[in-house]
């Protein structure tokens, strides 16, 4: 049996195989038994929460949904809303945070604001549902080249699951993702391989491998997807982990690290193969806001020197003004508004102001 065939998370779950190495170290952290043991117990709630392809988690999310969904009211009959495929809300999907009779759920979702030509990564009408629960429901955005994009939206809104359909873990019912050109969902499992070596990933703390040095960990995608020899990777390793203030570093072992540290270190792994892609899910949770502050800036210089498409999840509207070029709010499975900084921040969506304000009083209640 493959590794891959042997994580739990590939069993009963939706997921598509794991082959990045990122991927690997975050599975390899929730799903080896012997591992696990190594690991303190933040790592496996880090791994479990952020991780991709958590197949034990998330079946019980889907089970806990499930239970929720059944003691939804039945719309009355004639109303509700339809979605593009014809299928009612409140009567065959539910959305988290929509009501069963709600017939205009998306009055306040304006959409992408601006179509640009230079996108890396292109979202296109994009469904998808667990159970009955609809997590994204027609969902657009188009995010720019060469610019560091945040997407922002409230808990349990599927903005891990958007990570997941971009990378080919998770795919569409309906709809494509586009990555550099190519459609993820159309691609054969080789071409999906090669394809994830584009990207970059950073999880919630890091996602190390708990047995191995930090050294050993960043040098990880290159001994596995590269011919390159030991004093090439060494070559690599040394400044990538320089890079991210983490020179003296090399032999220690995750556990013997900060959670800053860890991330830095997850940093300079996401990036020792130059990567054209790299995406944060949630970087700067469980950092003080000095850590948070001195990891944006980290970001905003490793960007400015690589180039490339840098998508960042976070909750943290300071993350948002210190690093993002490029914002998308994302609510009730669709985008509500996107476009550079300057014009979200200052949007009249009653929405989008409430969130980038962190304001009480809006259309986004504590439900
Ligand atoms: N494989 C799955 N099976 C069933 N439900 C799932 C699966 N993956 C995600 N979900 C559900 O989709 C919803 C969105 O999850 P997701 O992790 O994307 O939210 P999020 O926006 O990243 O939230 P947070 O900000 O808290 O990280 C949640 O209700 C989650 O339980
Ligand atoms: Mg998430």
């Amino acid at each position: 049996m493959s590794e891959t065939e042997e994580t739990p998370e590939t069993q009963g779950s939706e997921e598509a195989p794991i082959n990045s190495p990122e991927v690997e170290a975050a599975v390899e952290n929730t799903g080896e038994p012997e591992l696990a043991g190594e690991m303190e117990a933040s790592d496996e709630a880090a791994a479990a929460d952020n991780s991709i392809g958590e197949g034990e988690q998330q079946l019980e999310d889907e089970e806990s949904v499930q239970a929720e969904v059944t003691s939804e009211p039945e719309p009355v009959e004639g109303k509700g809303f339809v979605a593009s495929d014809g299928a009612v809300l409140g009567r065959d999907f539910v959305i988290p945070g929509v009501g069963p009779g709600d017939n205009d759920p998306y009055k306040w979702h304006t959409g992408p604001k601006q179509e640009t030509s230079n996108n890396a990564i292109e979202i296109v009408d994009v469904v998808k549902q667990f159970g009955r629960t609809r997590i994204l429901n027609g969902l657009n955005l188009g995010l720019p080249d060469d610019q560091i994009s945040m997407v922002l939206g409230p808990s349990g809104t599927g903005k891990s699951v958007l990570i997941k359909h971009i990378v080919g873990l998770l795919y569409p019912d309906h709809g494509d993702v586009i990555v550099k050109g190519d459609s993820v969902p159309s691609l054969s499992d080789d071409d999906l391989f090669e394809m994830r070596k584009k990207f970059g990933l950073l999880f919630q703390d890091g996602a190390l491998f708990g047995s191995m040095n930090i050294y050993d960990n960043v040098a990880f995608p290159l001994r596995q997807h590269t011919d390159k020899g030991e004093e090439e990777i060494e070559h690599i390793c040394t400044r990538r982990l320089r890079e991210v203030g983490l020179g003296e570093a090399h032999f220690k072992m995750p556990n013997e690290l900060s959670g800053g540290m860890r991330k830095r270190a997850g940093f300079a792994r996401a990036l020792v193969l130059d990567p054209e892609i790299v995406m944060f899910d949630e970087p700067d949770s469980g950092l003080d806001p000095v850590r948070t502050a001195l990891l944006c800036e980290l970001i905003k210089e490793v960007h400015a020197e690589n180039g490339g498409c840098y998508m960042v999840i976070s909750h943290d509207l300071g993350t948002a003004r210190r690093i993002a070029d490029f914002i998308a709010v994302l609510w009730k499975g669709r985008i509500v508004e996107s476009g550079p900084k300057e014009e979200l921040f200052e949007s009249d969506n009653e929405f989008v102001h409430q969130f980038l304000q962190a304001d009480v009083v809006g259309p986004l209640a504590m439900d």
